[in-house]
C-alpha cells in the first residue's frame, strides 16, 4: 500500500484557500475578449464592468472607449443607451468621436496654436481653422494598455497610454491613465483621469458618449429633458471657438437652470444656436461649495423613465445636441445615426482656455499631477 503524502497536500490545500481569499479580495474579475485588431495589427480588448444594480459597461482598449452602455428603464430593462460601432473598423475609420476618450485637449484651440511659456505650439488644423479634440490622431486613435483593478465591491478597469514629447503638436511627455469604475451596489459609472508630465504642457481630459436615455438609438433625443446647473455659458464665433465672454444664460435659449426640454427653444432665431447648428457650447458650471464630483447636468427621457445625472470637479460641460450627425456614420446593427439621434454632456475645461488667460488654465507642469474624476448616475423615475 502506498502513503500518501500529507504535507503536499496540506500545502496544496492552503494554497487554494490562499488564493480564494486573495480572489474576494481583489473582486470579481473582468470578462474579457478580443474585439479585434487594428489596420496595423495590434490586438484590442474589449472587458465587460457589470453589477448587481443591472448596469453593463463595456470599454475597449482602443481610445479607452466605452462601447456600450446598458442601465434599466423604469421597468426595469435594461438598453444599451450609448451610440458607437459593432467592430473595431468603425472605431478606426470613425470621425465623430463615439464613446471615446479625448485628449491631449478636448475641444477647439483657435487657429491650431497657442503660446506655453513664450514659446508657439502648432497643431494640427482638423476643424476648419481650429485644432478639435486634440488632432488628427488625439488619444481617441491610439492604444492604450489595460489592467483590471477590480476589488471587493467595485469592477475597475485602468487604462494606461503615453503621448510622446511632439505628438500631435504639444510639449511635453504626458503619461495618462483613465479608470473606469464599477461598484457592485450603485447605479454609477466613475471615470478618473490622471496626468503627469515632464515639460510644461496643456491638458483637457473628457469622455465622448453620445446618449440616447430612450434606448433607441434611430430615435431624436430632443423630447429628453435637461438640467444644468450652469448660470452663465462661453458665447462661441462663428468656428465655435469661445470670444472670452462668460454670459450669463437667464432669458436666452441656453437656460437649462431647470429642467427644460432640449428640442423647446433650439431652432430658434439666435446666433448662438445658429453658429452650433443647434447647442455645441460650453457652460460655466456653478463653483463647488466641497471638493469632489457635484451635480453639473441631470436629463431625464419621459418615455423610458431614465435619468442621467452627470457629476464632475471640472469647471466646465460641453453640451452638444448632436448637430453633426447627419446619417452617414454607420453604427450597432448597422443603425445609420440621424441628426440628433445623442446628445454628449463633456466634463471638462473651457474650449480654448491655452488663449484665455481669464478662463481656469490648462497648464500641467512637471511635478503636478492632473486629476479629474466624472461621475455619470443612473436611476429612472415614472
Ligand atoms: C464638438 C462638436 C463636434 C463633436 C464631434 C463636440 O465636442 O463640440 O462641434 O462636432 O464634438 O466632433
Amino acid at each position: 500500500m502506498t502513503r500518501l503524502p500529507v504535507l503536499p497536500f496540506a500545502f496544496f490545500g492552503f494554497l487554494m484557500f490562499a488564493t480564494s481569499l486573495l480572489a474576494s479580495e481583489s473582486g470579481p474579475k473582468l470578462q474579457v475578449s478580443e474585439f479585434g485588431r487594428t489596420s496595423d495589427g495590434v490586438s484590442i480588448y474589449r472587458y465587460v464592468l457589470s453589477n448587481n444594480k443591472g448596469v453593463e459597461a463595456v470599454v475597449i482598449s482602443y481610445g479607452a472607449t466605452l462601447v456600450s452602455l446598458k442601465v434599466p428603464d423604469r421597468n426595469g430593462k435594461a438598453a444599451d443607451i450609448v451610440l458607437g460601432y459593432d467592430n473595431l473598423d468603425g472605431y478606426e475609420q470613425g470621425k465623430s468621436y463615439f464613446g471615446a476618450t479625448i485628449g491631449r485637449y478636448g475641444n477647439r484651440i483657435a487657429r491650431g496654436e497657442f503660446t506655453l511659456d513664450g514659446t508657439l505650439f502648432r497643431l494640427p488644423k482638423n476643424d476648419g481653422p481650429n485644432s478639435l479634440h486634440g488632432g488628427i490622431r488625439g488619444f481617441n486613435k491610439r492604444v492604450w494598455t489595460a489592467v483590471d483593478r477590480s476589488r471587493a465591491g467595485a469592477q475597475v478597469l485602468e487604462l494606461s497610454y503615453t503621448s510622446l514629447d511632439g505628438e500631435e503638436g504639444y510639449p511635453g511627455t504626458l503619461k495618462v491613465k483613465v479608470t473606469y469604475t464599477l461598484p457592485a451596489e450603485t447605479s454609477e459609472l466613475r471615470i478618473d483621469y490622471t496626468a503627469t508630465t515632464d515639460r510644461d504642457t496643456v491638458v483637457n481630459l473628457t469622455n465622448h458618449s453620445y446618449f440616447n436615455l430612450s434606448g433607441d438609438l434611430s430615435k431624436e433625443i430632443v423630447e429628453h429633458q435637461l438640467l444644468l446647473q450652469a448660470p452663465q455659458f462661453t458665447p462661441v464665433d462663428s468656428t465655435l471657438i469661445p470670444t472670452g465672454e462668460l454670459r450669463a444664460v437667464r432669458g436666452t435659449p441656453f437656460d437649462f437652470t431647470k429642467p427644460a426640454v432640449i428640442g423647446a427653444r433650439i431652432d430658434q432665431d439666435d446666433e448662438q444656436l445658429k453658429f452650433g447648428k443647434g447647442y455645441d457650447h460650453n457652460w460655466v458650471l456653478a463653483k463647488a461649495e466641497k471638493t469632489g464630483p457635484r451635480l453639473a447636468a441631470e436629463v431625464f427621457d419621459p418615455t423610458s423613465g431614465r435619468v442621467l445625472q452627470v457629476l464632475t470637479t471640472e469647471p466646465g460641460i460641453q453640451f452638444y445636441s448632436g448637430n453633426f450627425l447627419d446619417g452617414t456614420a454607420k453604427g450597432k446593427g448597422g443603425q445609420l445615426y440621424a441628426h440628433r439621434t445623442g446628445f454628449c454632456l463633456e466634463t471638462q475645461h473651457f474650449p480654448d482656455s491655452p488663449n484665455h488667460p481669464n478662463f481656469p488654465s490648462t497648464v500641467l507642469k512637471p511635478g503636478e499631477t492632473y486629476r479629474t474624476s466624472t461621475v455619470l448616475r443612473f436611476s429612472s423615475r415614472k
